[in-house]
């Protein structure tokens, strides 16, 4: 970890961000070697655990793809990209030592003389880097390739079902499409692997803030007894980006915003909030909590669909004062497409902690501004003592800001100095990065750590997933029955469609402004 402008050792609050345990040493494959994953995010992260001395000294790193090209040519490519993207720049004897790490099998991966080749080039490393049979095969390739990718690694006699040497595989995101292919995804992964085998990487579990979420809860003794129905009125959680589709149309024309981000991002969100204190803090028991919440979430009827889920799709409009274009004129959209690059949902939670308690939730691309964040919103109390008509106060909001901006504010009721009593929302304040001093681990750095570890607590579990796509089944179904008529509309550079306020049922509640 790097301080900023800091000595770590000075910073008191900075005592245990060091990692103490070292991964056993390894062997890691990546598959789609040369794609935009790897180069923007894997070898990335695994140099920064380098230099940072977390990663073992007896450990490779095998590149497989189609292209043709030799270790020097791979080493050279990771060092651009680690130059370009990277948190920690090549460094001269740490980038040398860790180069020397790299190597390239080129081949097919629809050809099993692909897995022969590997397999030989692995027992290679095995010898010359001591990685003692241990490998972790990340899968950086569409995810249609997973089930035949993994099976021909099973043929291959690749993977390891005992403790030690052990075989782990990483996958990405999107964990099927709906439930029916997220559940066929897992059938097929079980034939060959077993679930503590299989990490299902979901970015924002690897967060910082998305972690403070446990401590926060559950190392504070002040907000867990009022953390339910009594006081709370509702959660809003939001996700919210000024980016638009950024080359990737054709994948949003199969996605959509409610797979893309709610069905996995905002569903990590919500069970963190939403879920019970796990008795202790292990892979399966904190996976066991998240499960049980979502599977409270009220599962929605098609009847239901029109009030409890609003969808938009952004039209032409303006980003920062520049123009930008509306989604159906974005390279590889159908110029009358109907998929949604907002959603807003209501869900109710069935159970005894939050019964009556709205949680609304938002994602959306081309918003003015990028926040994501968990805003608690307290009831307003029972009566004001106060005669003044000044002295109407507004409920607490506790908010929890994920990214940007890292940190945790309350904004409560003040009295405004001078002779009456008037009453003002006063805001306290924390920030991660003026508290700690330090900068946090990239989400894809922690999560790769953790999985050298065999630490599976920050991956999504089969039955999580299940439970995720369930709660998404009927919205999906029902919007794909009825064509938005709509469309677009909402204005790039704008707060999303006016109809989202539906979800609010004329309550008196309203989307906040972050
Ligand atoms: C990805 C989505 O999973 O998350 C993108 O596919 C989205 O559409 C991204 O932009 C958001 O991640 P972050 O870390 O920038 O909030």
């Amino acid at each position: 970890m790097t301080a900023v402008g800091t000595d770590l050792a000075a910073n008191p609050l900075s005592v245990g961000m060091a990692r103490t345990v070292a991964p056993e040493p390894c062997a890691f494959v990546i598959f789609g070697a040369s794609g935009d994953l790897t180069s923007r995010k894997l070898l990335p992260a695994l140099y920064a655990l380098w230099h940072d001395m977390l990663l073992p000294a007896r450990f490779a790193v095998v590149g497989v793809s189609r292209g043709d090209m030799d270790d020097a040519a791979f080493r050279e490519k990771a060092r651009a990209a680690v130059a370009e993207f990277g948190r920690v720049k090549p460094d001269g004897e740490s980038w040398r030592a860790f180069s020397e790490c790299l190597t390239y099998v080129g081949g097919d991966i629809g050809d099993a003389q692909t897995f022969e080749r590997l397999r030989e080039h692995l027992k290679k490393a095995d010898t010359e880097r001591g990685t003692a049979g241990n490998r972790v095969y990340y899968l950086a390739v569409p995810p249609s390739v997973f089930p035949p990718l993994i099976k021909k690694l099973g043929d291959a006699g690749m993977v390891e079902h005992a403790e030690r040497p052990y075989t782990r595989v990483v996958i990405e995101k999107p964990f099927g499409h709906d439930l029916r292919s997220a559940k066929a995804l897992n059938e097929e992964l079980k034939q060959t692997l077993v679930e503590d085998q299989v990490f299902r990487m979901d970015h924002y579990l690897g967060k910082e803030t998305v972690q403070n979420l446990f401590v926060f809860r559950f190392a504070n003794s002040l907000f867990e007894p009022v953390w339910n129905r009594n006081l709370i009125d509702h959660v809003q959680i939001t996700v919210a980006e000024p980016i638009g589709v950024e080359g990737r149309g054709a994948f949003y024309e199969e996605s959509g915003i409610l797979r893309d981000i709610v069905q996995n991002h905002m569903m990590q969100l919500l069970s963190l909030v939403g879920m019970e204190p796990p008795g202790r803090f292990t892979a399966n028991e904190v996976r066991d909590e998240k499960v049980k919440l979502l599977r409270s979430v009220h599962i929605p009827m098609a009847e239901d669909v029109e009030r409890i889920a609003v969808r938009g799709q952004y039209g032409p409009g303006a980003i920062a004062g520049k123009e930008v274009v509306g989604y159906r004129q974005e390279p590889g959209v159908a110029p009358d497409s109907v998929i949604e690059t907002y959603a807003a949902l209501r869900l109710e939670i069935d159970n005894w902690r939050w019964a009556g308690v709205p949680f609304f939730l938002r994602a959306g691309k081309r918003l003015p501004k990028r926040v994501t964040e968990i805003a608690v919103q307290f009831r307003a109390v029972p009566h004001l003592p106060f005669a003044e008509r000044a002295a109407r106060a507004e409920p607490c909001v506790l908010v929890l800001r994920i990214q940007p901006d890292e940190g945790i504010s309350l904004r409560f009721a003040a009295k405004v100095p001078g002779f009456r009593i008037a009453v003002q929302s006063v805001k306290m304040d924390f920030r991660y990065g003026t508290s700690f001093g330090v900068e946090p681990p990239e989400a894809y750095e922690r999560l790769i750590l953790d999985c050298l570890l065999g630490d599976s607590t920050l991956f999504a579990r089969a039955d999580e997933v299940e439970a995720a796509w369930t709660l998404m089944d009927p919205i999906l179904a029902w919007w794909g029955a009825h064509r938005p008529g709509d469309f677009p509309n909402y204005e790039a550079g704008t707060w999303g469609p006016a109809a989202a306020a539906r979800v609010f049922r004329g309550e008196n509640r309203a989307w906040r402004r972050p």
